[in-house]
């Protein structure tokens, strides 16, 4: 897949007040696409007064170097891990942010950098009970996140959006347990891991050719390979990742199982999967609305557990007789 090239990212500066001390890194603003300025550089403490000039102008984010992320990235992992441990200790906007610049910084290591290992994954699923979190807390936390990933690459968007529809359809099929939600959320979140090993970018387009096609056909093996490796991960979460692209008519990828043949969570997170590709606006076409993404779903007979299908229906539509 073609990897990203960005010279910089955006991060989020709140998180920063969080450390209160000098930065061990520079911290740009975007003057046009290409070109970057530096407004604070390694050493400084951040004049939060100079910040809401900038913002007053109408600047919101800010950049650091992506030679430097790394940096950057070990602060919201261990923010990360405060959030885990003591989620009230922040507010519910900092929990988003925080949120989606780990989700950032966990896609770039995964996918731009190739590295699926136990840090990647534990800061995965650290997302994944994040979100889950704000599920649980907030009756419009589906919205607050969608909000949070907005502008965000698509990666990073549909791994997010994978993990808490296949969440919240796990819920809604009597799935109580915490730990296995949580396998279910993080088999949405890195169920397409091995798209990042692919040699080209199938975000591009809609029609593969036979030799992209079978390419393709191998992103569920590459990515339950990648994290086979992975010591401590869950058997689930390597079942879900193989299977999200079977279908119960047999007519699915890589090994053409049949319905009862298919885990059940891959299943979940198969239909969360298509759903999130339909509603999101892709280089090739709109996005589609709810109503009209169930629809395409329900017209593909086969593809999808009819019962599991009906039930999603319901969690998205609650109000509609879809
Ligand atoms: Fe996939
Ligand atoms: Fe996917």
């Amino acid at each position: 897949m073609a990897k990203e090239t960005r010279s910089h990212i955006d991060i989020s500066l709140s998180i920063l007040k969080r450390f209160n001390r000098a930065l061990s890194f520079d911290v740009y603003i975007q003057r046009t696409e290409t070109s970057f300025t530096k407004i604070f550089k390694k050493g400084d403490v951040i004049d939060w007064e100079r910040v809401h000039l900038y913002e007053e102008k109408g600047i919101t984010h800010f950049f650091i170097s992506a030679k430097e992320y790394e940096v950057y990235g070990q602060f919201v992992e261990r923010l990360g891990e405060q959030l885990i441990d003591n989620s009230d200790r922040f507010s519910s906007e900092e929990s988003l942010t925080l949120l989606r610049d780990l989700a950032q910084f966990t896609c770039h290591e995964m996918i731009d950098e190739m590295k699926v290992d136990e840090r990647s994954v534990y800061n995965a699923s650290n997302v994944v009970s994040g979100c889950i979190d704000v599920l649980s807390k907030d009756s419009k936390g589906v919205l607050s996140i969608m909000t949070m990933l907005s502008n965000q690459p698509y990666i990073l968007k549909h791994s997010v959006m994978v993990s808490i529809f296949s969440v919240l359809l796990g819920k809604a099929n009597g799935i109580t347990s915490d730990t296995n939600l949580k396998v279910i959320g993080l088999g949405g979140f890195l169920h397409d891991v091995g798209v990042g090993q692919l040699t080209f970018d199938p975000e591009d387009t809609d029609q593969l050719s036979p030799e992209e096609r079978k390419e393709m056909n191998r992103h569920p093996e590459i990515g339950r390979q990648l994290l086979d490796r992975v010591k401590g991960i869950r058997s689930e979460v390597l079942q879900i990742v193989m299977q999200h692209h079977e279908q119960p008519n047999g007519n699915g990828y890589p090994n053409g199982l049949r319905d009862k043949e298919i885990y059940h969570p891959a299943k979940i997170v198969s239909i969360a999967d298509t759903f999130c590709s339909l509603i999101t606006k892709r280089s090739y076409r709109d996005a589609f609305n709810v109503g009209e993404a169930i629809s395409i779903m329900r017209e593909s007979h086969g593809k999808f557990d009819k019962q599991l299908l009906e039930l999603f229906a319901k969690t998205v539509s609650p109000k509609k007789a879809v």
